[in-house]
């Protein structure tokens, strides 16, 4: 993580991650399936611990569930300090996508 994403208190701004847990659970969902998706919901985002500048992030996203149109994804974000030689999970998020057409509207998943 680099200097730019830091709060003013000098730790990473927790959008960032939010942002991260987004992506990681967007490339898990199309590598189920291939459609167009937009995020529904996003909980369960609870920071344990600070992310520093200098930490290497990891996201593992893992598909929890798959709906009719929609597809729930769990995502662990750990943060490995080098300078520690530590390795420790920051959150767990849970991220719902929808498949949606050109127009918008939920369509379905195929399994
Ligand atoms: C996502 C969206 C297309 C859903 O439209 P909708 O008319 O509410 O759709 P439906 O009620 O038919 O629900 C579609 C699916 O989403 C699920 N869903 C809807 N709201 C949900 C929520 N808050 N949490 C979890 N799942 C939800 C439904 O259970 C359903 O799943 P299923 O088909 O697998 O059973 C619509 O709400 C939307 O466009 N939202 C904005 C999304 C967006 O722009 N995200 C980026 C924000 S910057």
């Amino acid at each position: 993580m680099m200097p730019r994403d830091t709060n003013p208190q000098g730790t990473i701004f927790g959008g960032v991650i939010l942002s991260l847990i987004d992506q990681a659970a967007w490339i898990e969902a199309l590598r189920q399936c291939n459609r167009r998706y937009v995020t529904v919901a996003m909980d369960s985002v609870e920071f344990h611990h600070p992310v520093l500048v200098g930490d290497i992030l990891s996201l593992w996203a893992t598909t929890e569930r798959v709906g009719r149109t929609s597809m729930r994804v769990k995502v662990e974000v750990r943060a490995m300090r080098p300078d520690a030689g530590t390795d420790i999970s920051v959150t767990t998020a849970f991220v719902v996508f929808v498949a949606v057409d050109e127009q918008g509207r939920p369509t379905p998943i195929a399994p």
